[in-house]
């Protein structure tokens, strides 16, 4: 039994005027101890499916249907004390801004402290002795000293650490990771990333890890999800997907990599911008910016099938396969 199953969840938003679905019916699976990647431009719904994993969408937004099995228990249908025990507990969720989860009147202890007594029978010794363990753990130099500090008395990067360390602090399953990095100076993003990575890979936490960076991923995670307008368009392994990426999406998001331009060249970004949810057009979403897209993809929704080692939502995608398939056995 995988750790994570979701399917077939929909998320609506009940706005004034109208009611947008946000995710449009998703299914996917992670195993114990794997790290998944979820990629896609802005406003293609990575965030609403790591929130609606920890069953945190909050009005106007609510789970419509569908089923979150964690470790075998509907996340949609628990009630508010099993949520909180399996919130942090079982699962930790890292946020791009860590001023989102610290309390800036609380010192780093007694909010370490705090959430461990929350979970824990420990006393207060106690619990400082594991949360000194903690930053440890997560490279954090002199702890004991830190623990008396508050978190504007510390720079982005020793807070998103402290973050790690707190997410690590109940030893969870699982780590829902979105946009970690984002909020940091380029130079330490790379180091939390591996600390990220490293701490997951010793501890066999699995990991979800949701980035508009698919050079990140390629580093970070065994299997990828690529999202688009609410909906799963490609997963499969990583390595498959980057090496040979089937969705025109997807391959738009490759070549627009700043590895695929020659210096001196212009990005090669994908022609217009994501529909918004209460936009998007009849049949496939992508196929206003498709250049392959045929009447069918402006009337019909894709299937999500399998195209040799991946899952593909394309309906040309068989085509395109072997034409690009072709012109390489020819060359
Ligand atoms: N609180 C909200 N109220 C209404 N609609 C929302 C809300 N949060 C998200 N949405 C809708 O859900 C869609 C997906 O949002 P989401 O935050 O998941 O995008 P994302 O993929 O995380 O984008 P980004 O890369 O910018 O973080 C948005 O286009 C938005 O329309
Ligand atoms: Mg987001």
């Amino acid at each position: 039994m995988p750790l994570l199953s979701v399917r077939d969840l929909v998320v609506k938003f009940a706005m004034r005027d109208e009611t947008v679905t946000a995710l449009k019916s998703i299914s996917f699976d992670v195993a114990r101890g794997d790290r998944l990647g979820i990629v896609g431009e802005s406003g293609a719904g990575k965030s609403v499916t790591g929130f609606a994993l920890l069953n945190l969408i909050s009005r106007p937004g609510f789970i419509d249907s569908g089923e979150i099995l964690f470790d075998g228990m509907n996340m949609a249908d628990m009630s508010d004390a099993e949520l909180r025990e399996v919130r942090g507990n079982k699962m930790a969720m890292i946020f791009q801004d860590p001023m989102v989860t610290l309390n800036p009147v609380l010192t780093i202890g007694q909010q370490m402290v705090e959430t461990l007594q929350a979970h824990r029978k420990l006393s207060r010794k106690e619990a400082e002795q594991i949360a000194v363990l903690k930053l440890r753990e997560v490279y954090i130099p002199a702890p004991e000293e830190r623990l008396a500090q508050y978190p504007h008395e510390l720079s982005g990067g020793m807070r998103q650490r402290i973050i790690i360390a707190i997410a690590l602090l109940l030893d969870p399953q699982l780590i829902i990771a979105d946009e970690p990095t984002t909020a940091l100076d380029v130079t330490i993003q790379a180091d939390i990333m591996e600390l990220l990575l490293e701490l997951c890979t010793t501890k066999k936490v699995s990991l979800i890890l949701i980035t508009h960076d698919l050079g990140v991923v390629s580093q970070m995670t065994e299997n990828t999800l690529v999202m688009y307008a609410g909906r799963i368009i490609e997963a499969g392994r990583t390595r498959e997907i980057i090496n040979d990426p089937q969705h025109p999406y997807t391959q738009g998001l490759i070549n627009a990599l700043p590895q695929q331009t020659l210096p001196g060249e212009r990005l090669k970004q994908i022609p217009g911008n994501m529909p918004s949810l209460s936009a998007a057009p009849k049949g496939c979403a992508f196929n206003a910016r498709c250049e392959f897209a045929q009447d069918r993809c402006r009337m019909e929704v894709p299937n999500f099938e399998q195209i040799g080692p991946v899952k593909v939502a394309c309906h040309e995608v068989r085509r395109l396969h072997h034409e690009t398939h072709k012109q390489e056995d020819l060359a």
